[in-house]
């Protein structure tokens, strides 16, 4: 078999052959098929797709590439979300030790933010001794002893799939639905939870814009987990506005400290309790009902064991950033608009992000909105406070936020549902 055949193959609208999918896969993730072979494969899957037996193939020879992890020694069953990114987009960290507080017990590999999207493990690393590598042998301690960790996916898990994902953010080859839902599965199933919540976003802020996209990105992991014996359900989700009321990685913190304790805003608590309720009953778990282990502090409880059970300290302070700026309201009226691409490319702007994948994030950098679309506001009012470790990154930051407000007379917000089907 040669690389040049497998490429010309797609390039002309075939179907790839199971033989082809397992030596091409096996074969770069060697060494021995070169990245600008991959490259051209990539962008003919972008241009011509791949049918349901071949991304099941592909997502399958993806996490023969590496190590698969087994939780059977557990006494309780697992479970896990993903969610494909958007801005504000805290849920995970209350949503483990909720799970977690009510029995079922949470593997979760998380990963780092790109561009004008928030990473998990970014947002923890804000929390002071905090560790994110892990090997499996604590990951599986973490788990016996709080119910729940989130880590960092070691070097030894879909390899394949690193280089990949590596290769397709610089070769415009990112926003195929087979390459996202193979990529995303294949880490989810080698991680081994029994089951898997996918929270889809949708809208200016998430991968996909249009519900039509996101449905289709749904169907196909969720068929791809169903292959691969994980019970998994996909919510699809708004993302056409930021999540809560606060965008970067300590505010996010905060927030989500807010909602384990009982308070936080009402669409983040709303989507943690939706969430956490499906993903106990992927896992056939019948015990506590989430909004019980809010209530009565049993998941903040595993929150903070969790937290220190990797090194951090959860009554630590928070990095606060060194400078902000505060957005008015330039109007009176309804607040129609607050767009999630702009917020997001926003808080990239001011540090929260990184442009590549090794720069630094600044921890206290982002946004905090202070009105949601819906509100009133009236001219003058604080809409946003903007965070910066320097003070030079405000008119970027503010250039972003350009056509991302709007504010009328009257009238209300075309918005998406929080939750848009399941
Ligand atoms: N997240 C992933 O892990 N892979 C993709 O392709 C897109 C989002």
């Amino acid at each position: 078999m040669d690389a040049i055949d497998v490429i010309v193959t797609k390039r002309e609208g075939g179907r790839l052959s199971p033989e082809q999918i397992d030596w091409v896969i096996d074969a770069y993730t060697r060494g021995e098929v070169a990245e600008e072979q991959m490259s051209a494969l990539a962008m003919a899957i972008l241009l011509n797709g791949m049918d349901r037996a071949e991304v099941a193939r592909w997502t399958e020879a993806m996490i023969r590439s590496g190590e698969r992890m087994d939780w059977s020694v557990l006494d309780r069953p697992t479970t896990d979300k993903h969610s494909t990114g958007g801005v504000g987009d805290k849920i995970t960290l209350p949503l483990a030790p909720l799970v977690a507080a009510c029995g079922a017990a949470v593997p979760q590999l998380s990963g780092r933010g790109l561009g004008h999207t928030g990473g998990t493990l970014d947002k923890l690393e804000s929390i002071s001794g905090w560790r994110a590598s892990l090997s499996t042998g604590e990951m599986l301690r973490v788990l016996r002893d709080t119910g729940a960790v989130v880590c960092a996916a070691g070097g030894g898990l879909a390899p394949a799939d690193r280089k990949l994902y590596a290769l397709r953010d610089v070769t415009g080859t990112v926003e195929s639905i087979p390459l996202i839902a193979s990529s995303i599965m294949s880490k989810k199933i080698a991680e081994g939870t029994g089951a898997l919540v996918l929270d889809v976003k949708v809208g200016s802020g998430a991968f996909m814009k249009t519900v039509e996209h996101a449905r289709e990105l749904a169907a196909t992991m969720v068929a791809i987990g169903a292959d691969h014996g994980v019970r998994t359900v996909a919510l699809l989700t708004a993302m056409d506005r930021p999540l809560g009321r606060a965008v970067g990685n300590a505010l996010e913190v905060a927030e989500a400290v807010q909602v384990l304790a009982g308070g936080g805003p009402p669409d983040v608590v709303e989507l943690t309790l939706t969430l956490a309720r499906e993903m106990l009953a992927a896992a056939g778990v019948d015990g506590k009902d989430p909004a019980d282990a809010l209530a009565d502090g049993s998941a903040m409880d595993v929150w903070r064991r969790m937290i220190s059970a990797q090194g951090g300290d959860p009554d630590a302070e928070l990095p606060v950033a060194r400078e902000s700026h505060v957005v008015t309201a330039p109007a009176t009226g309804v607040l129609t608009r607050l767009d999630a691409y702009g917020v997001g490319v926003a808080a990239w702007r001011l540090g929260a992000g990184r442009a590549r994948k090794e720069d630094p994030v600044s921890f206290g950098a982002g946004a905090l909105c202070h009105a949601a679309p819906g509100e009133r506001v009236t001219a003058g009012q604080p809409l946003l406070t903007l965070y910066a470790d320097d003070a030079a990154r405000f008119p970027r930051a503010l250039a972003a936020l350009d056509g991302a407000v709007e504010i009328v007379p009257d009238g209300a917000p075309d918005l998406l549902p929080l939750v848009i089907d399941r």
